[in-house]
């Protein structure tokens, strides 16, 4: 039995800054409300008429992981790609990858997760190279949201959260079993789907008969009961972070960084607060890039990691919630 360990991480932000005032301009919202509910300040949203797509954009972010982790793309045994919000109905981004870095022939597995499609997406990482299938897994998140949204007041609820972007990161074999990912912990609660969901088109409800409804007929669109999700996500969070905490043998105090899923920041600051965490111990970066939902936790990484915050030895947790309900984390010795 091996461990895996986070060699290479690399994100990918368009540069198209959308701010809460241009928000504003489209619906009717306003900044004050955004940030006092969400803490968003803006977010990236794809130009019209840019290249960049969920497939692209984690290719980008791929490359600088690769990168960074000192390997080739030749050196990648296997993909694993986290997006609600893939270039096609199928096939999935992740056979994009493979040819748009070139690969070789590789396995490319797509994880429908959502918000916590990038922790999913590392615990399967992680069970190949445990049992010594796979030395180096590459694992994307990314996220093309607002080609998707309603712009309209009618939308303000859900489409002032989400943003675009990418991260990436290489996972690699670690003979020491003390060090790297310790465990993951995987959850989910089908009943709640409804809850937050893009509901078509489906196979049940195909694009004929949406056109045909014309504006009764908003389905494609994403519906959120955002308080719901909220109290729901609280909970979650803490339970999920607990578990793997107890699972190895760790305290409250062990957690040297806590990257939670950026879907908003008061979530985040609810369980900072129980956690009994500092500043320090807890990174966001919401207020600048939005809710990029299975991107999110691996921007965050990535740029916790690009400003030095994490260090070799710490304990990192990467905690998830979102839409299924699914929930899950991610406990690693750095
Ligand atoms: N601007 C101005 N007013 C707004 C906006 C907006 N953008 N959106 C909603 N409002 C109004 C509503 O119409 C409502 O008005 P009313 O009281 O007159 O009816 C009022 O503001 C309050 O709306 P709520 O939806 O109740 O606002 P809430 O306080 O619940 O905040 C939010 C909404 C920010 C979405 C919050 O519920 C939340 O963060 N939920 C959890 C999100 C989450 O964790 N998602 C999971 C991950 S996402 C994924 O998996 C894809």
């Amino acid at each position: 039995m091996y461990n895996s360990k986070i060699i290479g991480l690399g994100k990918y932000l368009p540069d198209n800054v959308v701010t809460n005032d241009d928000l504003s301009n489209m619906m009717d919202t306003n900044d004050e409300w955004i940030q006092e509910r969400t803490g968003i300040q803006e977010r990236r949203w794809i130009e019209e008429g840019s290249e960049d797509t969920s497939a692209v954009m984690g290719a980008k972010a791929a490359k600088i992981a690769i990168e960074r982790a000192g390997l080739t793309k030749d050196d990648i045994d296997f993909i694993v790609f986290a997006t609600l919000s893939p270039d096609y109905y199928f096939p999935g981004c992740g056979v994009q990858i493979q040819d748009l870095l070139d690969m070789p022939t590789v396995g490319a597995l797509d994880v429908r997760n959502q918000c916590s499609g990038f922790v999913y997406a590392i615990s399967v990482a992680d069970q190949f190279i445990k049992t010594g299938m796979y030395k180096n897994v590459l694992v994307i998140g990314a996220e093309y949201h607002s080609n998707g949204l309603d712009k309209t007041t009618r939308g303000r609820g859900v489409t002032v959260i989400f943003g675009d972007g990418a991260g990436a990161c290489v996972l690699s074999r670690e003979e020491d079993t003390t060090k790297g990912i310790l465990s993951t912990h995987l959850h989910s609660e089908g009943k709640y789907a409804d809850k937050l969901i893009v509901a078509s088109p489906s196979i049940a409800h195909w694009v004929p008969e949406i056109i045909e409804a014309g504006e009764e007929d908003i389905s494609y669109f994403p519906y959120m009961d955002g308080t719901f999700v909220f109290k729901h996500a609280v909970v979650r969070f803490s339970e999920v972070i607990m578990e793997g905490l107890i699972k190895n043998n760790l305290k409250k105090e062990d957690i040297d960084m806590l990257i939670p899923h950026q879907a908003n920041l008061r979530i985040a600051q609810f369980i900072q607060k129980k956690f009994g965490l500092s500043d320090e111990q807890v990174f966001n970066n919401i207020m600048k890039y939005g809710n990029t939902t299975a991107a999110s936790v691996v921007i965050a990484l990535t740029e916790a990691w690009e400003q030095g915050k994490i260090k070799e030895g710490n304990h990192v947790v990467l905690a998830a919630f979102g839409s299924g309900f699914t929930w899950g984390s991610v406990i690693i010795k750095w």
